[in-house]
């Protein structure tokens, strides 16, 4: 063994108290736009979630995360929220998410709603007032809504850029300018104002009150503003690559950890309720602060998700991960896919250093292996799967699904493709619907066309398809996850194994004190075969044709 990076000081449950769910679940990621559509209309609904429910169980998961199921126009496909108390026609109704979030729970998932504080919709009711009110009145004091510079304020009050493209500034036809991070249609609003921050304490409350189990925070990191205004002098493309300014304008602000201490207490006057931060930040140490005992429970891992094949770096951001929630108390979260980047296998089947969200529309597509990509995402799901904390699962993710890269230009939904001027495809490729059956119009995801078309090739990624294959993808993971139930949640301890520079191995105690033994994950990133250690049990292996001796490259077995 080396470098234990024990993090006993962090696992706060005792021999009488168990670790509260969040800690160590595994949370899966319904997009539900694309999950499954209950009443045909080519759209996933709760009706069709509330129909998968029994998958859900039977998969082995803790919790689900719904994206934002709100009255939206859908222009940034539900971040875009019209009225937070409220649920999109297209979706269902209030008393629908009622009986899914009972449901969920008698089905013994927890669920985690998505909450979107940076910014409303054009259509909320704040913005239409906003508009409709005097430059310097209270109904504009809710957003960034501001004078121009030049002669006439003509030009935009900062030269910040929108993370979709083009101008983070849209003018008013009473010649005022309003701020927006992301699309036109989701005007920023403005946390320096108390109204604004008594708003969201009740939208917390409502939800809370109806029983929802978590928060999702989107744009964690992206609140709070230097009210000063400075210029920037760079481009907006921090979202996605964490912000490295120091004293950034927008991102990562001190000010916003504030904010997060007034959403905890709340939180904590309910039991077991928990917050994940969505926080794109420059480093480690960065992420942690936002995991101060009062602040988030959790917040995601995106360097780990952006790491290439590279053993050697994924030991590097865990052991640093860990090191840094244990700091604060708190647990790593890790991530490999979710409704915004290129789905891991696909990610995986690119050369290492390929910038994969370029490679989608401009290539070369041929540089892509698909089936080294495929077996890559098992060998990382079963990695992921196996480390201390807690991990997320995007859905689609236990199929093995692959990016649809391909998509048709026509059909692009994400308005990254407009904003950019048509220079980056955007993030429809990962959203395609998911396939249920072999046959149908939408393969099982509901009764006619799907919103974004399906690959053929899905019908044999199909539930039905994978269902009872035990080579299967599916099958590997309701292994895995029924393995990792049964034996890797009762301590947050990691020990590296001594193994060659291009593998990944690491071991985990299976009881709550060490004595009952351990299991190790072994994960092959480099390119030659290598030798296994002695063991009593193979309890699950990313490769269907894995013996007893030797780890195939781009596998991962988990050994007792
Ligand atoms: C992050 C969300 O995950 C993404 O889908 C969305 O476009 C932006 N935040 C803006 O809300």
């Amino acid at each position: 063994m080396s470098q234990p990076t024990n993090p006993s000081t962090q696992t706060p449950a005792s021999d009488t108290e168990p670790a509260p769910w969040w800690r160590r679940g595994v949370v899966y990621q319904v997009y539900v736009r694309s999950f499954a559509d209950g009443n045909g209309d080519g759209t996933g609904d709760i009706a069709g979630l509330r129909s998968r429910i029994p998958y859900l169980a039977a998969l082995g998961i803790d919790a689900i995360w719904i994206n934002p199921w709100y009255r939206s126009p859908l222009a940034d496909g539900g971040y875009d929220v019209a009225d937070y108390r409220a649920i999109e026609s297209r979706y269902g109704t209030i008393e629908e998410a009622e009986a899914l979030l009972a449901e969920a729970k008698q089905a013994g998932i927890r669920v985690i709603v998505d909450l979107v504080p940076n910014h409303t919709s054009e259509e909320h009711a704040w913005f239409v007032e906003a508009l409709a009110a005097e430059p310097g009145s209270a109904a504009r004091a809710r957003y960034h809504i501001r004078p121009g510079k030049g002669p006439g304020g003509a030009e935009p009050p900062t030269d910040w850029t929108s993370v979709f493209g083009g101008p983070a500034w849209s003018r008013l036809p009473d010649g005022e300018w309003y701020l927006h991070l992301f699309d036109s249609s989701q005007p920023d609003l403005n946390w320096d104002n108390p109204e604004v921050q008594a708003e969201f304490l009740d939208i917390f409350t409502f939800w809370l009150d109806r029983g929802a189990d978590g928060f999702r925070i989107d744009v964690a990191h992206g609140m709070v503003k230097d009210m000063a205004f400075p210029d920037l002098g760079a481009s907006t493309d921090a979202l996605l690559g964490g912000a490295t300014i120091d004293d950034h304008p927008f991102w990562d602000r001190d000010g916003l950890h504030e904010i997060v201490r007034g959403w905890r207490s709340l939180l904590d006057r309910y039991d077991d309720r928990m917050m994940v931060a969505e926080a794109w930040v420059a480093s480690a140490e960065r992420l942690a602060r936002y995991l101060r005992p009062d602040e988030y429970h959790q917040s995601f891992n995106f360097d780990f998700l952006g790491t290439d094949w590279d053993a050697a770096e994924f030991r590097r951001i865990v052991t640093e991960a860990v090191a840094e929630a244990a700091n604060v108390g708190s647990t790593p979260t890790w991530v490999l896919s979710n409704h915004d980047v290129v789905r891991h296998p696909t990610r995986y089947g690119l050369p290492n250093g390929t910038d994969w969200r370029t490679w989608l529309l401009d290539g070369p597509h041929d540089i892509l292996e698909a089936d080294l990509g495929a077996r890559r995402g098992r060998a990382a799901n079963l990695m992921m799967l196996a480390l201390p904390g807690s991990s997320y699962l995007y859905m689609g993710d236990e199929l093995g699904l692959p990016e649809v890269w391909d998509l048709p230009l026509d059909v692009l939904d994400d308005p990254v493709w407009e904003r950019s001027g048509h220079k980056a495809k955007g993030r429809d490729g990962c959203r395609v619907p998911l396939p249920w059956q072999r046959e149908g119009s939408s393969l099982g995801f509901g009764d006619g066309d799907a919103w974004l078309p399906q690959p053929a090739e899905w019908s044999g990624l199909s539930v039905e398809a994978q269902t009872g294959d035990p080579d299967s993808t599916l099958e590997l993971h309701r292994r895995a996850l029924s393995v990792r139930r049964t034996e890797l949640v009762d301590n947050e301890t990691i020990e590296w194994v001594d193994a060659p520079a291009t593998v990944l191995a690491f071991e985990r105690p299976t009881g709550s004190d060490g004595t009952n033994g351990s299991i190790q994950c072994w994960v092959n990133m480099g390119d030659e075969p290598i030798e296994l250690p002695a063991f009593t049990e193979l309890l699950v292996a990313s490769d269907p044709d894995q013996d007893d001796d030797t780890l195939a490259p781009n596998a991962a077995v988990w050994l007792r």
